[in-house]
C-alpha cells in the first residue's frame, strides 16, 4: 500500500512538473512581493526588499521584444532570461529600472534550485500576469 502511495506520488510529479507557483513562495517571496498596486508600492517603499514581481515581470515583458511578435518565442526567451537571472545576476545585464538597483541593489544568486525548477518559476512569472496591469 505504502508502495502505491509513494510510486503514485513519484507519478503525478512526473505528469505534472513543477509548480512554478510553490517555487516562487518557496524562493522568491520573501523579497518580491506578488501583486501590488503603483500608488501601494510608492507608499511600502521603505518596508520593500526588492521590486515587487508584477513590476519585474511586466517591465521584462516590455523590455524584451521581437520583431515577429510570436508569442511563443517571447515567452521563451523570457523564461531563459530569468532562468539565467536567479543563477546569474549581474548589473551589467540587468532589465528592471537603475533606481530598483541604487534602492536595493542587486539580487543575490538564489541557490539550491534545479534546472526545471528554474524553469517553472520563471514561467510561472511570466505567465501570472497576463492582462494584468501595474498602475
Ligand atoms: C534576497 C532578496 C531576493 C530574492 C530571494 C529574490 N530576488 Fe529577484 N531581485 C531582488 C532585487 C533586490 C532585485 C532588483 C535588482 C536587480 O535587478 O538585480 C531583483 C530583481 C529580479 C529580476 C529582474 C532582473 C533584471 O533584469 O533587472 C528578476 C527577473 C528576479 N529578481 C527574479 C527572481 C526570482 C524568480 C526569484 C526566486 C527564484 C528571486 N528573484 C528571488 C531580490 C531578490
Amino acid at each position: 500500500m505504502l508502495k502505491t502511495i509513494s510510486l503514485l506520488g513519484i507519478l503525478s510529479s512526473l505528469l505534472l512538473g513543477v509548480d512554478g507557483y510553490e517555487v516562487y513562495k518557496k524562493n522568491c517571496a520573501s523579497c518580491h512581493i506578488e501583486i501590488m498596486k503603483k500608488s501601494e508600492m510608492m507608499k511600502k517603499f521603505s518596508t520593500l526588499k526588492a521590486p515587487p514581481m508584477i513590476q519585474v515581470a511586466l517591465r521584462l515583458k516590455e523590455n524584451i521584444i521581437i520583431k515577429n511578435e510570436d508569442e511563443d518565442v517571447h515567452r521563451h526567451l523570457f523564461m531563459l532570461f530569468v532562468k539565467d537571472y536567479i543563477v546569474n545576476p549581474n548589473i551589467d545585464y540587468i532589465m528592471c529600472h537603475p533606481q530598483a538597483v541604487e534602492t536595493f541593489g542587486i539580487m543575490k544568486s538564489v541557490d539550491g534550485l534545479s534546472e526545471e525548477e528554474r524553469r517553472a518559476v520563471a514561467y510561472w512569472v511570466y505567465d501570472r500576469y497576463e492582462d494584468v496591469d501595474f498602475e
